[in-house]
């Protein structure tokens, strides 16, 4: 059978991303341009300046995977591109190009969902194994998604606030760290101890969701009291305390869940499974675990990137679910 290449393009925050996918597995070329430092100095992603960095760099970007790939685009079968969710301005430069390309040279187009792309980085290194469970946990989303099949996504668990991501970097920037906190916070964390007293959400007996603000704030108050109090108190263990809580949160959580669903494997998907202590921790727990498999992607493949994009279109392409000279980004598409 002819192998399946797919173009995948990923816009819908603050990297600029295109990647050339073989048959959903296999990456050919992996392109990522990121706009972290034109951020840095507002605390957090502008809006406006991702689209302008966007439209500056998607050419680019595309020409560049391509290149790497060793391909033009006449080899290439369709272009999957994030419609959402994301930064409706982002998302719509990477559509824009996606379709353009696309009329230009007569070649189907594949709109992604950005969490599908997450939970796919997995299938770039081992085969999905069903059923599934998927901890997604990026800025945006914080979620426990069930899987029967590929392409088919039951979310049964998700934030009922803040997301994992968005609450390292608040809280980092509550201890005066740089964006993107995650890592900062992380890497304090190993340092420190974890001596601080922190709650955890657990939420209703039973509920796979997931809260997180009530966590932040619990940091930022016990931050502020013991500066009235003139105490001082050690940021790597107030990141350490913190890193805890998230983590053991989230670990009950999935494996709570991996006994109910009786799945076969678990996938650890977005930005903060870059994170050393989730890593551990899942690691540790699953060591435990008979006839489970756990898949942690490498670093660059956690974070943003198109690879992931070209391997979920890659499952859409397979069903035939292309999309028209219509599609829209979509800022608050559901999975
Ligand atoms: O998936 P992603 O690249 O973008 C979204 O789709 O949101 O995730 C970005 C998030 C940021 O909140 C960043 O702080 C967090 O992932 N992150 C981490 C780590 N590396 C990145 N959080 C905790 N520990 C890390 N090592
Ligand atoms: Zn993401």
């Amino acid at each position: 059978t002819k192998d399946i290449i797919i173009l995948g393009i990923e816009t819908s925050c603050d990297e600029t991303a295109a990647a050339v996918i073989r048959n959903g597995t296999e990456i050919l070329s992996n392109v990522v341009a990121s706009q972290i430092e034109s951020h840095k100095r507002f605390g957090g992603v502008v809006p406006e300046i991702a689209s302008r960095h966007h439209v500056e760099e998607v050419t680019i970007v595309l020409e560049e995977a391509l290149k790497k790939a060793d391909l033009t685009i006449k080899d290439i079968d369709a272009i999957a591109v994030t419609e959402g969710p994301g930064l409706v301005g982002a998302l719509l430069i990477g559509v824009n190009a996606a379709k353009a390309v696309a009329f230009a040279h007569g070649i189907p187009l594949i709109g992604v969902h950005h969490i599908a792309g997450h939970i796919y980085a997995n299938r770039l290194m081992a085969e999905m194994k069903f059923p599934l469970l998927s901890l997604v946990v990026s800025g945006g989303h914080t979620e426990l998604v069930y899987m029967k099949e590929h392409g088919i996504f039951d979310v049964i668990g998700e934030t009922r606030d803040d997301a994992a991501g968005e609450a390292y970097d608040k809280v980092a920037r509550t201890l005066g760290l740089p964006y993107p906190g995650g890592p900062h916070i992380d890497r304090l964390a190993h340092e420190g101890e974890t001596t601080i007293d922190l709650p955890r959400a657990w939420l209703e007996e039973g509920s796979y969701d997931f809260s997180f603000s009530g966590l932040k704030s619990a940091v930022i108050n016990t931050l502020h009291n013991a500066e009235q109090r003139g105490e001082e108190i050690k940021a790597m263990d107030l990141a350490a305390s913190f890193q805890a809580s998230v983590v053991e949160v989230l670990v009950t959580k999935t494996i709570r869940a991996v006994e109910e669903y009786g799945v076969k494997q678990v996938l650890l998907a977005g930005g903060v499974a870059a994170n050393k202590g989730l890593r551990y921790a899942l690691t540790q727990a699953f060591d435990q675990i008979k006839d489970v498999e756990l898949i942690i992607p490498p670093l660059h493949l956690c974070t943003d990137n198109a690879a992931m994009i070209g391997a979920a279109g890659t499952v859409l392409f397979e069903k035939n679910r292309f999309a028209g000279y219509d599609l829209n980004a979509n800022p608050g598409l559901e999975l």
